[in-house]
């Protein structure tokens, strides 16, 4: 029994899969589930059993349809700024969670939901899964950070099409502009996202942290200062006893067997 009202959750062989459950509004993204996204997301935080995160939709047809629109229709200014804040919070703990996060795009994924797979580190989607930032039609920007991290993943010009036209693209289209990295069918998505969360989980967990927070801390300041943190987390990484692993393992012609967590 999930402790979540509208998300499941399971570990399986240090993979951690969360599932956004609420299937008849086709996921979209209410207050209650916001909460315990940033619930969930905090206690996994320094849950060293779980070594990356794969993040799904319930059902056949949706990953994140959005913002729950019921919810948000009579919000005033300042309800729409603080809902958008709260939930831009929880969007960036999961950006930042120490561990890699897969986005497994079932279905849809529009508006927030949208925003919420960008704020996973890769995304692979299902033939069937369709992605777009629809809120001009309903008179407001994305909220969850669609206008910031949209540009920073497709380029400025594909960006503002897709949030100036409001338009929904197919996995095909979301591939070729490298909004999702790799496209397989409905029926292959979970075993996709599980060998690739598999490869990560063999690799040097500290080095993949390192690797993470490098690309999430140098893409937002310039090249200098971000080759400057690379250079200071590359040197720490030669005081773990993994790098010692990995290196006698290439010597050695034998594969390494990873402890740091
Ligand atoms: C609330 C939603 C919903 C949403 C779907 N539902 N999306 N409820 N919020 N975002 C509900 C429907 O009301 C319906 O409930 C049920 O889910 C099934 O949806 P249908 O529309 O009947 O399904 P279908 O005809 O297949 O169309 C699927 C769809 C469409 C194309 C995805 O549902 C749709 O356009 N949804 C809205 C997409 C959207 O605009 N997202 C952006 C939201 S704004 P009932 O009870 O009738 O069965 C946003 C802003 C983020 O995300 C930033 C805020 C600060």
């Amino acid at each position: 029994m999930s402790e979540y009202a509208n998300l499941l959750f399971e570990v399986e062989q240090g993979i951690g899969v969360v599932s956004i459950n609420r299937p008849k509004a086709l996921n979209a993204l209410n207050g209650a589930t916001i909460h315990e996204l940033d619930d969930l997301f905090t206690k996994l935080a320094t849950d060293s059993s779980v070594k990356v995160v794969i993040l799904t939709g319930s059902g056949e047809k949706s990953f994140v349809a959005g913002a729950d629109i019921t919810e948000m229709q009579n919000m005033s200014a300042m309800e729409g700024r603080n809902w958008g804040k709260v939930a831009q919070a929880v969007f960036n703990k999961i950006e930042n969670l120490p561990q890699p996060v897969i986005a497994a795009v079932n279905g849809y994924a529009l508006g927030g939901g949208c925003e919420l797979a960008m704020a996973c580190d890769i995304r692979i989607a299902s033939e069937q899964a369709k992605f777009g930032q629809p809120e001009v039609s309903l008179g407001i920007p994305p909220g969850f950070g669609g206008t910031q991290r949209l540009p920073r993943l497709v380029g400025k010009g594909r960006a503002k099409e897709l949030l100036f036209c409001g338009d929904m693209i197919d996995a095909a289209e979301a591939y070729r502009i490298g909004l999702v990295n790799q496209v397989v069918g409905a029926e292959e998505l979970m075993n996709a996202a599980k060998a690739m969360a598999g490869k990560i989980i063999t690799r040097a967990p500290l080095a993949v942290k390192v690797c993470k927070a490098a690309v999430n801390e140098g893409l937002d300041i310039d090249l200098e200062s971000g080759m400057a943190y690379e250079a200071e987390v590359f040197g720490l990484c030669f005081a773990t006893e993994d790098q010692k692993v990995g290196m006698r393992a290439f010597v050695e012609k034998r594969k390494p067997n990873f402890c740091e967590k």
